[in-house]
């Protein structure tokens, strides 16, 4: 099975956990633009919550309606594709550069799902790199407190976020500590996000691949 093939098929499964009526978060990339054309070839009446304007646009096509987050109380599902993800359910999200609105509406959700190919299933975070928002007012200094806090180098996006702040990856090798690194890149001024989802968000990781489905949460693998 393709890596193509194996999105596609994990990406249609997650919509079979959406109901009638819920609220539901869309997150952004080309494994959940799979559960978006599912979701809309169901006609299920559901009230969506898009990550990205290019998910928007997916959900136009598919005929999903979607509202903005502060329009909702709260999302029953979100579902939402990653990087990278380890045995503790920790991932690296924000290859699309959509990781803060994915973060709000992970956040936003009673039930949070990852959709991933078997590539992303990793022992440790890290080789990916870390996505991170910066506030355009000094990218330089808080590029400089990144690596401060271990990362060998910095790198700036051309492509800026949905909400026009700068884009950056940055490479810290192996990341031994996630739940460390997290807090420390939170109290960075000048970080608006950044592409580590702690396993404490995810309720459970949808993954396909050559040896087939398989559903990892943090009470085991089936
Ligand atoms: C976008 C993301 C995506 O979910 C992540 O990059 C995975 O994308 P894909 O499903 O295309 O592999 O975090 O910001």
């Amino acid at each position: 099975m393709s890596f193509d093939a194996a999105k596609e098929a994990v990406g249609r499964r997650a919509a079979d956990l959406v109901t009638d009526g819920m609220a539901v978060g869309l997150g952004t990339g080309s494994t959940v633009a799979h559960t978006i054309a599912a979701l809309g070839e169901r006609g299920l009446d559901i009230t969506c919550v898009a990550t990205s304007i290019a998910t928007e646009h997916l959900a136009n096509e598919a005929g999903l309606a979607f509202v903005a987050p502060d329009e909702v109380d709260g999302l029953d599902i979100a579902i939402d594709g990653a990087d990278e993800v380890d045995p503790d359910l920790n991932l690296i999200k924000g290859g699309g550069g959509a990781l803060m609105r994915e973060k709000i509406v992970a956040a936003l959700a009673k039930r949070f799902v990852v959709v991933v190919d078997e590539s992303k299933i990793v022992a440790q975070l890290g080789d990916f790199g870390t996505p991170v928002e910066l506030l355009p007012f000094a990218p330089r200094t808080a590029a400089r407190a990144i690596e401060g806090l271990g990362a060998l180098d910095v790198t700036l996006r051309e492509q800026l976020s949905d909400d026009g702040n700068l884009l950056a990856d940055a490479r810290f090798g192996a990341i031994a500590d996630p739940v460390t690194l997290s807090a420390a890149l939170d109290a960075v001024p000048g970080i608006v996000g950044h592409g580590i989802f702690l396993g404490e968000m995810v309720e459970r990781v949808l993954v396909d691949g050559p040896s087939g489905p398989r559903t990892i949460t943090h009470q085991g693998e089936r």
